[in-house]
């Protein structure tokens, strides 16, 4: 009886404790401060335990598929390549300020893990659901699943690509440039320049 008093006395001081500490404004929150290495740990354990428990049962479709690795492109240049960068460049403005730091995919390494089947469904639930109080927004808000997988596929060979691979896999082909592109042939075709050569 002692000893069970003796431990609910300390679980009270403890959360009386945290309490004081929470409430006195003494916690940095701010992203230039980093945690302990013990806080960053529990942390990043909290967020992998987590994904791999939520993701486990997502079905991959075949990410092999060359229309998939290039619809994925243009998405990854317009909504990720700012934080998660792209071939030959190193730093932006969001990848040096965000904490924890956003991977960088262009790195084999890295990307490693996208090529097993967890690390599929786990990379597609953290571009869906993205990861609470880091920078990575949720895309399912405004995405379907289907260019979501698409980003999957195309990160998995980023680390592959040169510069002018990316460029080619990641320039979006919208109705104003295939405009463009018929108008010119009806030019050379109508002023039969193409002939005299
Ligand atoms: C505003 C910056 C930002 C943008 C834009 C962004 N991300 Fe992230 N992303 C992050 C950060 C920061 C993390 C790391 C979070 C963490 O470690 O807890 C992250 C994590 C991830 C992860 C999980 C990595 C892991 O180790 O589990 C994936 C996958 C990912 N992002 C994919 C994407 C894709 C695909 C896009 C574009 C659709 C995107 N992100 C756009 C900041 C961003």
């Amino acid at each position: 009886m002692k000893f069970l008093l003796g431990a609910l006395f300390t679980v009270f001081v403890a959360i009386v404790g945290m309490f004081a500490v929470v409430s006195s404004g003494i916690v940095n929150v701010g992203a230039d401060q980093e945690h302990s290495p013990m806080m960053y740990s529990f942390l990043e354990t909290a967020r992998n335990r987590s994904i791999a428990n939520a993701s486990k049962d997502i079905i991959v479709p075949d990410l092999e598929q060359v229309d998939m690795i290039s619809t994925g492109g243009a998405d990854y240049k317009d909504m990720c390549a700012g934080c998660h960068l792209s071939p030959g460049v190193e730093s932006t403005d969001f990848s040096a300020s965000l904490y924890p730091k956003p991977p960088n995919f262009t790195k084999t390494d890295v990307i490693e893990r996208y090529q097993t089947k967890a690390g599929a469904q786990q990379g597609f639930w953290a571009i869906k659901h993205g990861i609470m109080a880091s920078g990575m927004p949720a895309w399912g808000a405004s995405h379907d699943d289907d260019r979501m997988w698409a980003m999957v596929a195309f990160i998995r060979s980023l680390p592959d690509l040169n510069e002018n691979q990316y460029t080619m896999l990641t320039t979006r082909l919208d109705d104003d440039m295939l405009d463009m592109s018929f108008d010119g042939d009806m030019n050379m075709s109508d002023d039969g320049s193409g002939m005299q050569h």
